[in-house]
């Protein structure tokens, strides 16, 4: 019964064209607002070099042993990420609740769809700035005012908000082969492009070499368990990995990929990516006496004075934002893709409908952090506003999770004939023996240790 389902899900979802398709998909949806705009605030808030150390260790030993181990899930069963969890149980004759790991990914990408698109939007509403020529020449306090007065109206967050949703919605809504490859094919490489001119400018200005040690020279008297924390959730989050996002996509893809490669090669785009962008931006920081660590807006504080000041600086920030925007786009995508192909395939909704319901929910859920920003700046549970607090639990806690559980089942429950024929490592082989550790001990035992570190166990 499974193995006829899978067939026609198969035939019916289609699959991705060839390797290159998967590979620039999964890039885009790892690449997004987590490189550009989370990785560079969160680093300067926890400190810098340590923190970014530890974020690198992260992806190395958790993230792509992780990734490799989602696609390969995601690829067996063929389905969303609840029915994977179903199927693959049946077949290891493994405990049923396992399949609570896929609901727990819908939750989560929900959740970090709904902050996600306001932030988005932030960027969106930012294309116009540029276009309109705000940064032209503008000082360090104006651009802070142009940020700060921005965000303080709750009715322009929710108007760019609105925007944002709908542009997500209506790619879903289009389908996989049409809606996501055209899109993310084109703007990837044109992100890249700007990233490196924006590092070339920082490299003019005279703040440069201290960025560089901000971000390079680890001075671990600044890492605190809760910025451990918050390196390996960002880790999780910068790979869209633990929520079954990545999962989704594996289920798309064609046997004859080597999975290994692909990780290595997105997790390599991702990293290089993020790093680019805080080689940007600290120069930045430091060269016009910003602080490093003011927060969700540094990104939208230091970029426009790169723009305001570089030569051609009007059309490359224009082109900057669009680019951002479509980087965004292609990770929201993912975020919903899991919601919407189960209640496609479990609960005979049709595509539309299935996005139409999945962005209202999340669209509602982006209130509370619209006004995060405004009116219920200081309203606090934990120390933490609603934004704050849904970034710490989808990032922080839920991702991590998911992340472990989908390691132990990688590596303690799925039959490891199964995991060899998917990887296509050769059994002997050290390098299925390497992610076969990294996923059974080092993954879980990390994310393990982490979390009692923080609640002052260890
Ligand atoms: N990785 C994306 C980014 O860096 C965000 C994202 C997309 C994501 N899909 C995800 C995060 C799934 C966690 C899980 O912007």
């Amino acid at each position: 019964m499974a193995d006829e389902n899978r067939i026609d899900k198969k035939s019916q979802q289609g699959e991705w064209s060839s390797r290159f398709a998967f590979i620039l998909a999964a890039t885009g949806s790892a690449v997004g607002l987590g490189n550009i705009w989370k990785f560079p605030y969160i680093t300067g808030e926890n400190g810098g070099g340590a923190f970014v150390l530890v974020y690198l260790l992260c992806v190395l030993l958790i993230g792509i042993p992780l990734m490799m181990a989602e696609i390969m899930l995601g690829r067996r069963s063929k389905e969303n990420p609840v029915h994977t969890m179903e199927l693959l149980t049946a077949e290891a004759n493994a405990d049923k609740n396992w399949h609570y790991l896929g609901w727990m990914g819908i939750a989560a990408g929900f959740l970090i769809l709904s902050y996600y698109s306001v932030i988005a939007g932030w960027s969106t509403a930012y294309v116009f700035k540029a276009f309109f020529g705000s940064f032209s020449g503008a000082s360090p306090s104006e651009v802070k005012a142009l940020f700060d007065d921005f965000v303080a109206s709750p009715m322009s967050l929710i108007f760019w908000h609105t925007v944002f949703m709908l542009a997500t919605m209506i790619i879903v809504a289009r389908g996989i082969e049409k809606g996501f490859e055209k899109s993310v094919g084109l703007l990837m490489p044109g992100l890249f492009a700007l990233m490196i001119l924006l590092v070339g400018y920082a490299m003019t200005t005279d703040g440069y070499f201290k960025g560089l040690d901000f971000l390079f020279k680890p001075d671990f008297s600044k890492l605190t368990a809760d910025s451990v924390l918050v390196a390996m959730g960002q880790a999780f989050f910068s790979l869209s990995l633990g929520m079954g996002a990545i999962m989704c996509y594996g289920s798309y893809l064609p046997k004859d990929v080597s999975i290994a490669k692909a990780s290595m090669i997105i997790a390599g785009a991702d990293t290089v990516v993020a790093l680019l962008a805080g080689i940007a931006i600290f120069p930045i920081v430091f060269s016009n006496g910003l602080e490093p660590n003011s927060g969700p807006g540094l990104v939208f504080e230091t970029l426009p004075l790169a723009f305001g000041n570089m030569f051609g600086g009007w059309l490359f920030g224009v082109l900057f934002f669009i680019a951002l925007v479509f980087a965004a786009l292609s990770s929201s995508i993912s975020l919903v893709e899991p919601a919407v192909a189960w209640l496609i395939e479990n609960k005979g909704f049709s595509r539309e409908k299935a996005c139409l319901w999945s962005g209202l929910v999340a669209w509602v859920l982006g209130l509370g952090t619209v006004f995060s920003f405004n009116a219920w700046k200081n309203v606090k549970l934990f120390e933490r506003n609603f934004f704050e607090l849904i970034d710490y639990l989808t990032a922080n806690l839920m991702l991590p999770i998911g992340g472990f559980c989908i390691a132990v089942f990688a590596g303690w429950i799925m039959k490891q004939e199964h995991s060899k024929e998917e990887l296509d490592l050769p059994g002997e082989h050290l390098s299925f023996q390497v992610w076969k550790f990294l996923v059974s001990y080092i993954a879980p035992a990390a994310v393990f240790l982490v979390f009692l570190n923080v609640v002052g166990v260890l």
